[in-house]
């Protein structure tokens, strides 16, 4: 059976040009004009684009005494809907646990995935157990980023001893470090006083999370990953003193790469003095929205290249949920949705607005991301051979974002009212056809696991050069005799 993907503009991070697309078994069989199969999808005015991956999403994850309210059905469903194809999610061992059985909670969700799905590793604590083990989830199990909470201390966080620790073994094993930069010591000290002070509301959540921690941290664990002699992924970079930090290493020639979120890109910290306890609750995530100067940043950096992906960290929590935080900001469980609305948003404000141009969408929420991940072309191409990911997108295709309509289990949407123009007319998760005309036509179980191999280019150029700038002992000639 052979789907053609006719008349449509193929629109990938570094070209455009007509051609119809045929697909075949998943994958992607030929480019070309005038092709001919058993099927035919209408992309006449439509870019045909390699789907989204979502580099950063929380799918029914246990946190702040509760659960994510969006699994891996939903979650992907979502993802479709808004033209996502892969979804990468963190395994996030407790204290204590093992990586390897803390895996294997997060293969038993993800059996429900409608598309693709990779993981990354949370290292949440330290011992010669998680040492030994992640070399295992590296060789065994496909999985080659590591991530480490600054934040959430006494709960996620682990200390810069680990951190580099951990770093060191990402090195060696050829992997990738992730970091949540925030300084978590600070925010505990600024959040108790808060409480103390009787500023228990929603917008002290963002009062405890000042710019200034989330850059500190940033630049700390940049050193760090210097020091360890690995690349290292800032996720959920949010203002501009965390930016800056990531611009200037990347021109000192670190290899560090910086993850904007579509919320904070698009929404800004008046949210939190919204009137309404709900409607300022359900945007309580970390880093907290920022204002205008630190969107205008991060949206410079996506067009410069300083920063070089868009992820949503879809961590959805109900109404109900959220509420376990009235009277204590501190109880409200940090996170907020944007699966199936990363994409339209982002070509609404980014494409839509000239702030980018359709390959540096393209590049930004797909082909940056498998390459640095490290599975490109499998994934964030329109390559023959390539997984046939992709989406068809219709730049004239409207709609205004409403919980009512959206495919998230939660009851409410932060984009809520948000007219977005452009959208998917179809989403294609290898080969199959999940999303047609806005009617989901998924399949629960079709979604697979990406296993990623280690050592890319980059972490292989970069060990090359700190092998070749190690500090090295000095050989001596006229060493003084001893005692004199
Ligand atoms: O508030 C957020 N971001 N919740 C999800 C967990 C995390 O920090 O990424
Ligand atoms: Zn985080
Ligand atoms: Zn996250
Ligand atoms: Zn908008």
């Amino acid at each position: 059976m052979t789907t053609i993907i006719k008349n449509g503009t193929i629109v990938t991070a570094d070209l455009t040009y007509k051609a119809d697309v045929a697909v075949e078994g998943g994958r992607i069989l030929e480019i070309g004009p005038d092709l001919k199969g058993d099927e035919t999808l209408d992309a006449t005015g439509c870019y045909v684009m390699p789907g989204g991956i979502d580099p950063h999403t929380h799918l029914e994850m246990p946190f702040m005494g509760t659960y994510s309210a969006d699994d891996f059905e939903s979650g992907t469903r979502a993802a479709l809907s808004g033209g996502t194809t892969m979804v990468v999610d963190f395994a996030l061992p407790s204290p204590g646990q093992g990586l390897l059985d803390a895996l294997q909670m997060w293969d038993n969700k993800s059996t429900r995935a409608h598309c693709d799905y990779s993981f990354h590793m949370a290292v949440t604590w330290w011992s010669e157990q998680v040492f030994n083990e992640m070399e295992a989830v590296v060789r065994q199990k496909g999985i080659t980023t590591f991530k480490h909470f600054m934040a959430y201390k006494g709960a996620l966080m682990v200390n810069d001893d680990e951190m580099y620790a951990s770093f060191r073994r990402c090195a060696e094993l050829g992997a990738i470090p992730l970091v949540h930069a925030e300084n978590g010591d600070v925010v505990a000290e600024l959040q108790r006083r808060l409480l103390d002070e009787g500023n228990n509301g929603p917008e002290a959540h963002a009062y405890s999370r000042p710019p200034e921690v989330e850059g500190e941290a940033t630049n700390r664990a940049i050193m760090i990953a210097d020091m360890a002699g690995v690349p290292l992924y800032v996720v959920h970079v949010s203002c501009e003193e965390a930016h800056e930090a990531i611009r200037r290493a990347r021109m000192l020639g670190k290899r560090v790469w910086g993850e904007p979120l579509i919320q904070h890109l698009t929404l800004d910290d008046s949210e939190y003095a919204h009137p309404d306890w709900d409607h300022a609750a359900r945007r309580v995530m970390s880093p907290p929205f920022r204002n205008k100067r630190h969107q205008d940043s991060l949206w410079a950096g996506l067009a410069s290249g300083s920063l070089s992906v868009v992820a949503t960290d879809h961590c959805a929590f109900t109404t109900a949920q959220k509420r376990f935080g009235v009277g204590d900001f501190t109880r409200i469980p940090n996170g907020t949705g944007g699966l199936e609305d990363r994409l339209p948003m982002l070509w609404t404000h980014g494409v839509g607005t000239g702030r980018l141009t359709p390959n540096e969408f393209v590049a930004v929420t797909s082909t940056n991301i498998a390459k640095i991940l490290n599975c490109y072309p499998k994934k964030g191409a329109v390559l023959v051979g390539a997984d046939a990911d992709l989406v068809v997108w219709d730049p004239e295709k409207e709609k205004t974002i409403s919980a009512a309509t959206q495919q998230s289990a939660i009851d409410y949407n932060v984009f809520e009212g948000h007219k977005v123009k452009g959208l998917p007319r179809f989403t294609l998760t290898r080969g199959r056809v999940a999303v047609h005309d806005g009617e989901f036509r998924g399949e629960e179980g079709h979604g697979q696991f990406v296993r990623r191999e280690p050592n890319g280019a980059v972490n292989r150029a970069l060990s090359s050069w700190k092998e070749l700038t190690a500090p090295r002992r000095v050989e001596r000639t006229g060493i003084p005799a001893s005692g004199v």
